[in-house]
């Protein structure tokens, strides 16, 4: 096999809860999605060249930037010495509740392993992108589950063997609002209950069943009301995201079956049967930001069911 020079992988946004798990459930969307770009290095160690699409807001140091820090695990996981350098492009927004930092870590993880000639499968990459992903929001999977290995997943823990794929209701369209105030995962962390009644929690597991269920049956109403049915991470944030009852009544009335929060927020996650109603739905919650001066990035999209992939190999 040639040996490769340079090599671009995607890695695509993710929701982390998909509205009814909190910390569980993860789903990736085909866009939007962070690239990373790896090339041999004649020094040692993992250098970040340049980072693009970002505002210039993240650090470029090494040891604080997401994709480095997992390429720098998975290079002990494989004893490599080498050394590497880095082009991270974001496509995602930051603090945004797409899973920006899991896609960074994702994407260098799968370029590099490229790089090498696939030394690893890609499921053995989990840890080294969890690597990356815990110096932003700690070990969790439900973003960098999703952005690996792609569509629908339920996560109990942060080992491959906890990651499992549920079923992709085939019409399912997103429509991903992005309003212009940030919120961090932290500090939407922070305000979570940490006792719940159990009257909720009877009632949090019935839906958390009933969702997986209707996936199973490929019933969108039944699995877009179970996604919204939330009574641990809604209540408690709702407040950090502007406008919240408004953009659901305004996504259902222009054709959504349902709107949830995407991960940590802000962004909104409207769900909807068919292309149309998702275009309709977008053009109505673009007008609710637009009007109450707000302003907010929007786009229509669908889960990815492929996970990282190389975009580009010299
Ligand atoms: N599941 C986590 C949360 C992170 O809701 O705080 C989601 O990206």
């Amino acid at each position: 096999m040639t040996k490769l020079a340079s090599v671009e992988a995607y890695a695509p946004a993710s929701m982390g809860n998909v509205g009814i798990g909190f910390d569980i459930f993860g789903m990736a969307f085909q866009e939007p999605g962070d690239t990373v770009r790896v090339e041999y290095s004649d020094a040692s160690g993992v250098e970040i060249v340049a980072i693009t699409g970002d505002g210039g807001r993240l650090p470029l140091a090494p040891d604080k930037n997401t994709a480095s820090v997992a390429v720098a695990h998975y290079l002990r996981m494989i004893d490599s010495l080498q050394g590497v350098r880095l082009w991270v492009n974001k496509g995602l927004p930051l603090a945004s509740g797409l899973g920006s930092s899991a896609a960074s870590a994702v994407a260098g993880v799968f370029a590099v392993n490229a790089l090498f000639g696939e030394p690893l499968e890609r499921k053995a990459l989990l840890a080294a992108c969890l690597e990356g992903e815990a110096i932003v929001s700690g070990y969790h999977a439900d973003n960098v589950g999703p952005s690996l290995l792609g569509g629908i997943t339920l996560i109990t823990g942060t080992a491959i063997s906890d990651i499992r794929h549920l079923p992709v209701p085939s019409d399912l369209h997103c429509v991903l609002v992005t309003p212009h105030v940030a919120v961090e995962t932290a500090a939407a962390r922070a305000v979570l209950p940490q006792n719940l009644p159990l009257d909720h929690i009877v009632r949090q597991t019935g839906q958390v069943a009933r969702f997986v269920d209707a996936l199973y049956r490929d019933d969108l109403a039944a699995v877009v009301s179970a996604m919204e049915a939330d009574l641990i991470a809604e209540p408690a944030r709702a407040h950090l995201m502007p406008h919240l009852d408004e953009a659901r009544r305004i996504a259902k009335r222009a054709g959504a079956l349902g709107l949830v929060i995407s991960g940590a927020g802000p962004t909104l996650c409207a769900l909807c049967g068919g292309r149309a109603e998702a275009d309709a739905t977008r053009h109505a919650l673009d007008a609710l930001y637009q009007e109450s001066g707000i302003g907010a990035t929007s786009r229509v999209t669908c889960v990815d069911r492929e996970g990282a992939r190389i975009i580009r190999s010299l």
